[in-house]
């Protein structure tokens, strides 16, 4: 069904950040492709919520998946404006414990965190292109983190993936410009499900944070708004951490 507005994915949808990301990009007009592993009825019911939003499942730990939602998005709406690679996965690994980081948890989480927003950018960077009009690009924004940019987080692997996130994120914007900005957001604690249980991170956020609290997830989803509304913007990773990385 083809539409008038423009169009935006967001990868992990159906939670924290990326439900905040959909909820904010579909108040700003929107059209929306919600989409999450396994969490299938939180994505049709949130898809039915918004109105202009269509939902779909897929694993973005395999390619036939990452190409089918792709082409699925596409099919929806006949257009596509705005990627956001929110979808993440972690793992918490002491990082001295150099064994229990072992090759799978690394190629997993590589496979997520870094291959899959690679693959969803080539894969829709002609959609992009197309949607591009001058001083109008397309736009990508990368969900990276502040343990991408600092030698924190949850595990070493966890951390270099989002280092690589970052990276890329740079060699994209310079590849391509002038038709598809790419940018990243990268936070620090944000309370969603993924860290509920995180209590020592939270009571470093309270105590050593200049803004003395953790995110909330619409504070990200308003780092996202910004960076898509910014068009000369590009190659940029925006910290959003409440200032931590100052102290
Ligand atoms: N929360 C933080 O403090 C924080 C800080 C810095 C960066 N980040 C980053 O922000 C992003 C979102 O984090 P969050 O805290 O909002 O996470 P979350 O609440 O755990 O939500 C993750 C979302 O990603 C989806 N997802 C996970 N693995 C997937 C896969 N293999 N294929 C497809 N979808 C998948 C989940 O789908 P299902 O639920 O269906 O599995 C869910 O919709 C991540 O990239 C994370 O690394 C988070």
């Amino acid at each position: 069904m083809p539409t008038l507005r423009p169009v935006a994915l967001v990868t992990g949808s159906t939670s924290g950040i990326g439900a905040a990301i959909a909820r904010r990009l579909s108040n700003e007009g929107f059209a929306l492709v919600l989409h999450s592993r396994s969490s299938v009825a939180v994505g049709q019911a949130l898809a039915a919520e918004l109105g202009d939003a269509i939902y779909v499942q897929a694993d973005l730990a395999n390619e036939p998946d990452r190409e089918r939602l792709v082409q699925e998005a596409i099919a929806a709406w006949g257009r596509l404006d705005v990627l956001v690679n929110n979808a993440g996965i972690s793992q918490v690994i002491a990082h001295a414990d150099l064994a229990a980081a072992t090759p799978a948890v690394w190629h997993a989480l590589h496979e997520v965190n870094v291959v899959a927003p690679f693959r969803l950018v080539a894969l829709a960077e002609s959609a992009l292109r197309a949607a591009a009009q001058p001083g109008h690009p397309a736009c990508v924004v990368n969900i990276s983190s502040h343990a991408g940019v600092r030698p924190k987080g949850a595990s070493i692997p966890y951390a270099a993936s989002k280092a690589a996130l970052n990276h890329m994120t740079r060699l994209l914007a310079l590849s391509l410009a002038p038709d598809i900005r790419v940018n990243a957001v990268a936070p620090g604690l944000v309370d969603t499900p993924l860290t509920a249980g995180w209590t020592q991170a939270q009571q470093l956020w309270k105590e050593r944070a200049p803004m003395q609290r953790a995110a909330r997830p619409e504070d990200i989803a308003q780092a996202v708004a910004m960076l898509v509304a910014s068009h000369y913007l590009t190659g940029e990773i925006l910290m959003s951490d409440g200032g931590l990385n100052l102290t």
